[in-house]
């Protein structure tokens, strides 16, 4: 079996609002999975009924093969979700949650302890052991909740927006945490608002707006969709501009974009042109290039495209 989780045309309502609309999806094993959407998009719906919180209205949803109603209990032995908002003590320091959480999953005293410092040395706590969870900061805190969540290592993590509200280098920690819960073979599946994010982190994306997967596939595939990437040409010559601009013009999937600056060129180019070869054009007339780079679509251009509304907007 290659997959983690396979889920056909799931549907989760709350009264007349779907929250989860038909979502089909297969998560590869071994891999960090994204799910990539806007606030109120599903994506907490579809990851609490993955992790058996809560039933599909319809469809069906298996992990590692179980069945998450039928066969939750086993479901549960192999799955591990931490929220968007952690479920520490605030009054215990981290050493005393993590402890009781060992003890709870079944460690004996000196074992629990044990496997409570490991964790805490692992998400670079244990310094911060001593202190009382109420004075972690965002990012400490966010730490120390996928540390819980991993006091017997699950077969698949769902980590529901790890790093919304956390500044950019707690941020950072967190991701570093994901790639080794990956590297450790751990399967990922994150949501998350930020593009970058899902660009950064996972193997694979699933963009999810209103209860629907509106698109799917690697990040690369998903800029590939809107198609174009962008080159940029820095002449030597502002003089030559006009000739290089003629020369461009005659190259098939090649659209020129007008630079205000006298000596510079951008155009997008399609998918299935070679910049190289474009600029290879310029070369054989004799245009000499100072500069040159190329830009891929980001995944905020994908979301527009797909959703033809600005994500900050929503
Ligand atoms: N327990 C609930 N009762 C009623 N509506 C809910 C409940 N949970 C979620 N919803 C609604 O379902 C939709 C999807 O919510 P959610 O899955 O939390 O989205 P996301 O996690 O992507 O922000 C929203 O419209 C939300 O208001
Ligand atoms: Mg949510």
């Amino acid at each position: 079996m290659e997959y983690a989780v396979t889920i056909h045309q799931a549907v989760r309502t709350f009264g007349a609002t779907r929250a989860v609309d038909g979502v089909d999806l297969q998560i590869p094993k071994n891999s960090v999975y994204a799910l990539l959407g806007p606030n109120g998009a599903g994506k907490t719906t579809l990851v609490r009924m993955i992790a058996t919180l809560l039933r599909p209205t319809s469809g069906e949803i298996m992990v590692f093969g179980k069945h998450v109603v039928r066969r939750a209990d086993e479901v549960r032995r192999d799955i591990s979700l931490t929220g968007q908002f952690a479920s520490l003590d605030e009054e215990l320091t981290g050493s005393e949650n993590m402890r009781m959480l060992t003890r709870l999953y079944g460690y004996r005293s000196s074992g629990a302890n044990m496997r409570a410092d490991e964790l805490l040395e692992a998400f670079g706590l244990l310094d911060a052991g001593s202190r009382q969870v109420k004075n972690y900061s965002g990012g400490m805190r966010r730490r120390l909740d996928i540390a819980a969540s991993l006091v017997v290592q699950p077969r698949i993590i769902c980590l529901d927006e790890p790093t919304t509200g956390l500044d950019p280098r707690s941020r950072n920690m967190v991701w570093t945490v994901v790639r080794q819960l990956a590297a450790s073979g751990t399967t990922v599946l994150l949501t998350t608002q930020y593009l970058e994010e899902a660009d950064q982190l996972s193997d694979r994306i699933a963009v999810i707006d209103r209860g629907r997967i509106i698109a799917e596939g690697t990040s690369g595939e998903l800029k590939q969709l809107i198609g174009s990437a962008k080159l940029h040409i820095r002449l030597h010559n502002a003089g030559e501009r006009e000739r290089a601009l003629e020369v461009l013009e005659t190259v098939e999937g090649v659209t020129i974009v007008r630079d205000i600056d006298s000596a510079a060129l951008s155009c997008d180019i399609s998918g299935t042109v070679d910049g190289y070869e474009v600029l290879g054009k310029l070369v054989r007339e004799g245009i000499a290039v100072d500069e040159f780079s190329f830009g891929r679509p980001s995944l905020d251009d994908v979301f527009f495209m797909l959703t033809r509304e600005d994500p900050s907007q929503l």
